[in-house]
């Protein structure tokens, strides 16, 4: 059989699943490994160390992954030396059931445990368990690998304080903790210095941030200042935690794109008590009114459940009522998975499958006209589009993403990547812009 002689470097394979945070977790673990002595291979059968980054956020996430398990396990019959890891929310999450479900798993280590992946890897024992949850691990001193495009993915603070009761995420990711602001400004500095013309700062309520005296308003105004970079975004933001000096960098620093994204969850009051979401349906409305004073034209998302334990029909059609007033550019829509461990799985699942599914259909389809309507209006404006690269099509045409991050689509003007082409809009999808340089 074919074993990789000693002194050829050592390859992985590393698959992510699930939300931005993952995938800043995974260039985190890409940088980690590379100063490991790994390199990278896109190809499952050509690696030595086969790594899924997983999610736990709802059952089909999670059932996605022990499948994908199931395939690799044929390199790793196929070669013996193979080892078999799966990191992120999972591993916290199922830590016990894994090794059932599993048994053939090298390791299993969760995500405040990657600064000794190298370590771990080289330990000859089976499986390799790391799921502690590290009150103070930001990886603060780690440079990520970032990968190719101008933009860098940077986590600011980690972990979840905020308990929703249907929420894995505080339990698999821990407590919150941030990143002091000369970590974050040298992680930008480092970025811009390495190509990159935008940060999209991460964090799973990312604008709870606070450190050294500084909040999420002076953390964006601190960015800004970073010669050389010329766009910052952020997600996912919290309602409960905006605050004036966030909505004041937003407003007021031209490198704060004016793009925001508004986990609503429900419209209905006595459910989003049930969430534990720490405010009402009026509070949050004052809120999204708030910020587009201040922030003309800026562009809104959200995120929704429907299906919530108790959530009625008379409730459901509240949150549909404020989809028609709140005319989201975009939003994420999700049926409720009871999640073990989180406080809802103990509420009743009270709404089947069923109504479930129309209910998520229903928001689903009358979301994508209102989406296909703000694109409409976008028409005959000026945008200002980064550049990332070519289009898939039509040939001879790149995409970038607009100052509101809409993907926009216009004819190569030969800009590089990272470079700013102002266009004018003249059509648009639900999903996209076509444009035409000026
Ligand atoms: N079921 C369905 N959706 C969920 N989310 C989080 N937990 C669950 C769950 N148990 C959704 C929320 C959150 C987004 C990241 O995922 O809408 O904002
Ligand atoms: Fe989960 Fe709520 Fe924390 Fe978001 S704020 S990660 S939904 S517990």
């Amino acid at each position: 059989m074919f074993e990789r002689p000693e002194s050829a470097p050592r390859k992985v394979f590393l698959e992510t699943y699930g939300c931005q945070m993952n995938v800043a977790d995974s260039q985190l673990v890409g940088g980690v490994l590379q100063r490991g002595g790994y390199v990278r291979t896109e190809d499952p059968a050509d690696a030595d160390v086969l790594l899924l980054n997983t999610c736990a956020i709802r059952e089909r996430a999670e059932e996605r992954v022990l499948g994908r398990l199931g395939e690799l396990l044929q390199f790793k019959h196929a070669r013996p030396s193979v080892q078999l890891g799966l990191l992120g929310c999972m591993a916290t999450h199922m830590r016990e059931q894994l090794l059932d479900r599993a048994p053939y798993l090298d390791l299993i280590v969760g995500p405040d445990g990657y600064r000794d992946l190298p370590i771990l890897l080289d330990e000859g024992v089976d499986p390799r368990v790391d799921v502690r949850l590290d009150r103070d691990e930001t990886y603060a001193d780690l440079i990520p690998d970032h990968g190719p495009g101008p933009r860098a993915w940077l986590t600011v603070m980690r972990g979840c304080d905020k308990f929703c009761t249907f929420c894995v995420v505080p339990f698999t990711r821990g407590r919150e903790r941030s990143l002091p602001p000369d970590a974050v400004v040298a992680q930008v500095e480092a970025a811009v210095a390495a190509g990159k013309r935008e940060v999209v700062f991460l964090g799973q309520t990312v604008n709870a941030y606070g450190s050294d005296g500084a909040d999420f308003g002076d953390l964006l105004r601190r960015a800004a200042a970073v010669d050389g970079l010329e766009r910052i975004r952020f997600t996912s933001p919290h309602p409960s935690e905006v605050s004036d000096s966030m909505i004041a960098a937003l407003a007021d620093e031209p490198k704060v794109m004016p793009y925001l994204h508004l986990p609503l969850q429900s419209a209905s009051n006595p459910v989003l008590e049930a969430m534990a979401r720490d405010y009402t349906i009026e509070q949050y409305r004052e809120l999204l009114a708030r910020v587009r004073e201040r922030v003309p034209g800026i562009a809104v998302s959200t995120d929704i459940i429907v299906g919530f334990p108790g959530e009625t029909e008379a409730q459901f059609a509240q949150t549909a009522e404020f989809l028609e007033e709140a005319r989201y550019d975009f939003a994420y829509q999700f049926k409720y998975s009871p999640r073990e461990g989180t406080r809802a799985h103990k509420m009743p699942d009270t709404v089947s499958e069923e109504d479930k599914g129309r209910r998520l259909e229903q928001l689903i389809a009358r979301q994508e006209e209102i989406s296909f309507e703000k694109n409409q209006e976008q028409i005959g404006r000026e945008v200002e589009v980064m550049v990332e690269g070519p289009a898939r099509r039509p040939p001879g045409h790149v995409v970038g993403k607009s100052q509101s991050f809409k993907t926009t689509i216009f004819r190569d003007t030969g800009a590089a990547p990272g470079e700013l082409v102002r266009v004018r809009v003249d059509g648009g999808s639900g999903h996209t812009l076509q444009a035409s340089p000026l």
